[in-house]
C-alpha cells in the first residue's frame, strides 16, 4: 500500500506532498504538532492528544485549520488511506503561507498536514526486553517547553549527542542539576525504596500523554508515586530508569552516560509497567 499524505485539504502520494517555501512553519518554526500511536488499528489517547493540540495552539495564537471533529474525520482517513494497524500518526498546524515577516501575517490561514506511518510492536518489544542507554545533556530550551512546537533545534541536537555515542535518548538537565525530559520523552526514575518519581508538568517540559495515562493506570494499581524533579546524581543510583513517549511506549533504560543502572538488565518494575501500558493500549 503506498503512503498517502493530507495537506490542506488533499490527500496525496507521500512522495510528492509538500507545502509552499514560505510557509512560516519552513521559515520560522512557527507551527505544533501531534504524533499519536496507533496500537491495533486504534489510535491511542486521541482526546489527550488534541486537546494538547489545541492548547499548543492557543498559546501561540495560532487558529485551528479546522474544528475538532472535522479534524478527527480527517486523521480516520490518513490512517485509512495508509492502512496502519500498528504505527503513528503525525499531525502539523502552522500559522500558514505569508510572505516573510517576523509579526503575525493578517490574513494567512493556518496549514495541516497529516502522515501516518507503519512501526513494529515486535521490534519495539525487543528494545524493551534489551532496554537501552542514555546519555545527559545541558537542557538549553526556551522557556515554554510546554507547548509542543516544531521548532525542536535543542532537542535534535540533543538526541544526535545520544545517537553519536551510541545512546538511545538524551535526558536534558537544567542549570540546578535536575533532569527535565528527554529529547523526545518523559523522564522517569524507581527510588530503591520502590517510589516511581518522574517531575510535574510546568512550562520547563512537555506534558506527555503517555506519562499522563501511566501515571492514572499507577494510581489504580496502587503504586508510590513522588512527582518532583531528580538531580543527574538521583538517575545515577537509581534502582530502575525509563523513559515514555508515544512512539517509545515505556521503555526501560539500563544504562546512564558510563553508569550501569542495577544489574544492567530491564528493571522488574519497569518491566511489568512496559507490559501494564501494552495491555493498556490494546484494550
Ligand atoms: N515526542 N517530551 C518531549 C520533548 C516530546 O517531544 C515528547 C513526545 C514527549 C512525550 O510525550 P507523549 O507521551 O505525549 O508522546 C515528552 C514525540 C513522540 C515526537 O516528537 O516524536
Amino acid at each position: 500500500m503506498s503512503r498517502i499524505a493530507y495537506v490542506n485539504g488533499q490527500y496525496i502520494p507521500h512522495n510528492q506532498a509538500s507545502v509552499h517555501i514560505e510557509d512560516r512553519g519552513y521559515q520560522f518554526a512557527d507551527g505544533v504538532y501531534e504524533v499519536i500511536p496507533i496500537v491495533a488499528g486504534k489510535m491511542i489517547d486521541e482526546a489527550g492528544h488534541l486537546d494538547r493540540l489545541w492548547r499548543s495552539m492557543d498559546e501561540l495564537r495560532i487558529e485551528a485549520p479546522m474544528k475538532r471533529h472535522p479534524m478527527q474525520l480527517v486523521m480516520r482517513e490518513v490512517l485509512r488511506q495508509n492502512g496502519i494497524e500498528t504505527g503513528l500518526i503525525y499531525m502539523q498546524v502552522t500559522r500558514g503561507v505569508a510572505p516573510r515577516d517576523h509579526p503575525f501575517p493578517q490574513d494567512a490561514d493556518s496549514s495541516l498536514v497529516m502522515t501516518a506511518k507503519r512501526t513494529s510492536m515486535a521490534k519495539s518489544m525487543k528494545k524493551a526486553e534489551e532496554g537501552v542507554a542514555v546519555v545527559t545533556v545541558p537542557d538549553i530550551r526556551w522557556k515554554r517547553c510546554d507547548i509542543k512546537s516544531v521548532s525542536l533545534l535543542p532537542n535534535i541536537l540533543a538526541k544526535q549527542e545520544a545517537v553519536e555515542k551510541g545512546a538511545q535518548e538524551a535526558f536534558q538537565v537544567d542549570e540546578e542539576g535536575q533532569v527535565t525530559e528527554g529529547s523526545s520523552t518523559n523522564a522517569w526514575i524507581v527510588q530503591q525504596d520502590g517510589t516511581l518519581v518522574t517531575r510535574p508538568t510546568n512550562n520547563d517540559i512537555l506534558a506527555g500523554i503517555t506519562r499522563a495515562a501511566l501515571l492514572e493506570l499507577l494510581e489504580e494499581k496502587g503504586f508510590k508515586v513522588s512527582l518532583r524533579s531528580f538531580s543527574v546524581e538521583e538517575l545515577k543510583s537509581a534502582r530502575e530508569v525509563f523513559f515514555t513517549s508515544s512512539s517509545s511506549y515505556v521503555q526501560p533504560v539500563i544504562k546512564v552516560d558510563d553508569t550501569i543502572i542495577g544489574n544492567g538488565q530491564p528493571g522488574s518494575i519497569s518491566t511489568d509497567l512496559r507490559n501494564v501500558f501494552k495491555e493498556y493500549m490494546e484494550n
